[in-house]
């Protein structure tokens, strides 16, 4: 009779489970992603058992009581924000991002806002306590009550939790956490998934909120945090150039609120603040008087925000010219100037096109499209544009200029910070009322950015 296997193959990326090795993943399609690993024979560990609610009796709809749910505020709006309002009390929240984005830092300087009032227990697997003091003491004063505890067994760790029964718990990082009864190293795909499983029984079962945090590699040398993703009540991730000083907080997955809000953090010599008027800060060091230089207004959730869109038009040299896009999407970028080259008669198809959004940001929003249009003329036409000008519109592909969502709250935005002159769709003129503040130019085709740039 043929041995039992206890080894399977699992894909590093979304941990789909096979029992040959395969090329490619059949669940996320990626390329040789399969390492083997051993199947974890006791799938929820018997501490976590214990705690399942076994009342288990169906409801009718009319019976579910729908208070809000208790959220505790982690002392940063942009953070709040970003979580639906506030840390919600069982849930389990994964903080996930690339090494040394400052996931460890955001972290412990929520449990210093919070552990005034609430109970806090940060666990690192990382750093030795000493490291966190130094970087606790680079952040400034901390209140006496927070407790810190270096350990990477989760066994041990799930005792100091059910002895001490903290409101909040944080777990620094899941790939340096294993269970006794898996037999993988930390950092596996079954440890991974295995650890998160007891994490999840611990905050369910003990109305605990839980903090983990996930580092993401390219290389997938660790599990990537993508297989939790499905397990965690909150996905967050925290992003942003290294060398950059912003890190952008942004939700994947919330079941307490909307995906689609955006914190802002600036990281200073002094751990991490909050940027509440992203708009003034990505604009700053606008450069005055440059061709190719426009400022567009787009929305990050129910949030305006105002970017510089960098354009560069120049002659090629070679007979394939190039072009690069640096925060938005080339496909978009190349489907622009098509429609700059035939609606308005650009001969750009010699030229090389060069696209930045300041600051690093990474955008996909169509409203963004008069904005690329609008830099590009100007570059190709080497004319600076009006400093106090905005503009955000979609552009289609017979060079119309489509409608695009809460173009008020975007004017409003624009008058908040000094502009003088914004170019809209002319559809979305008829619902904004400005006082005069600001001169508002409605147009239906590209071609009419010609008048407007002067051209
Ligand atoms: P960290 O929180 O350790 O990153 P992660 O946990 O995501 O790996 O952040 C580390 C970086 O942040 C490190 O490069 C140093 C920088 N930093 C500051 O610039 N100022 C500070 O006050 C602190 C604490 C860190
Ligand atoms: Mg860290």
């Amino acid at each position: 009779m043929a041995k039992a296997k206890n080894t399977a193959f699992f894909c590093k990326e979304c941990g789909f489970e096979s029992s040959k090795w395969l090329g490619q993943c059949p669940g996320c399609r990626q390329w040789n992603t399969f390492v083997e690993e051993p199947i974890v024979k006791q799938s929820i560990s018997g501490t976590a058992k214990s705690i399942i609610h076994r009342d288990a009796i169906p409801s009718r709809l009319s019976e579910i009581d729908i208070e809000e749910e208790e959220r505790t505020t982690t002392g940063y709006a942009e953070l709040d924000r970003v979580l639906g309002g506030g840390i919600v009390k069982g849930s389990l929240v994964l903080v996930g991002g690339d090494p040394g984005i400052g996931k460890s830092t955001l972290l412990l300087q929520v449990c210093r806002n919070i552990s005034d009032t609430k109970n806090v227990l940060y666990i690192s697997g990382e750093e030795s306590l000493r490291q966190i003091k130094l970087r606790a003491d680079r952040i400034g004063h901390f209140p006496d009550k927070l407790k810190l505890l270096c350990e990477t067994n989760l066994d041990v760790i799930d005792d100091v939790i059910r002895k001490s029964m903290p409101d909040v718990v944080i777990i620094d990082s899941i790939q340096t956490m294993f269970c006794e009864n898996v037999a993988s190293a930390p950092g596996s795909i079954s440890q991974v998934r295995e650890s998160t499983t007891m994490l999840m029984q611990l905050a369910k079962g003990l109305d605990i909120s839980i903090f983990i945090v996930g580092h993401v590699t390219k290389e997938g040398v660790v599990a990537g945090p993508r297989i939790l993703e499905h397990m965690v009540d909150t996905v967050l991730y925290f992003e942003g150039d290294k060398n950059a000083a912003y890190r952008i907080l942004r939700a994947v997955k919330n079941r307490f609120g909307s995906t689609n809000e955006i914190g802002v953090f600036e990281m200073t010599e002094g751990g991490l603040s909050e940027v509440s008027n992203p708009s003034e800060y990505m604009l700053d060091g606008r450069p005055d008087g440059a061709p190719g230089s426009v400022v567009a207004c787009l929305m990050e959730g129910t949030r305006p925000m105002l970017v510089e869109i960098q354009a560069l038009v120049c002659q090629s040299n070679f007979g394939m010219p190039r072009r690069t896009s640096a925060g938005a999407d080339i496909n978009r970028f190349n489907l622009l100037m098509a429609v700059l080259e035939k609606r308005i008669g650009l001969r750009l198809s010699g030229c090389d096109a060069y696209l930045n959004i300041a600051g690093g940001l990474r955008i996909s929003e169509p409203a963004l499209d008069l904005g690329i249009i609008y830099a590009v003329l100007s570059s190709y036409k080497n004319i600076p544009v009006d400093h106090n000008t905005i503009l955000f519109g979609e552009v289609g592909l017979a060079g119309e200029v489509r409608a695009v969502s809460h173009a008020a709250v975007r004017v409003n935005e624009a008058v908040k910070l000094g502009f003088t002159t914004c170019i809209l769709p002319e559809v979305c003129l008829k619902n904004i009322k400005t006082d005069g503040k600001i001169r508002l130019v409605g147009i239906k085709t590209v071609n009419q950015l010609m008048d407007e740039i002067g051209g």
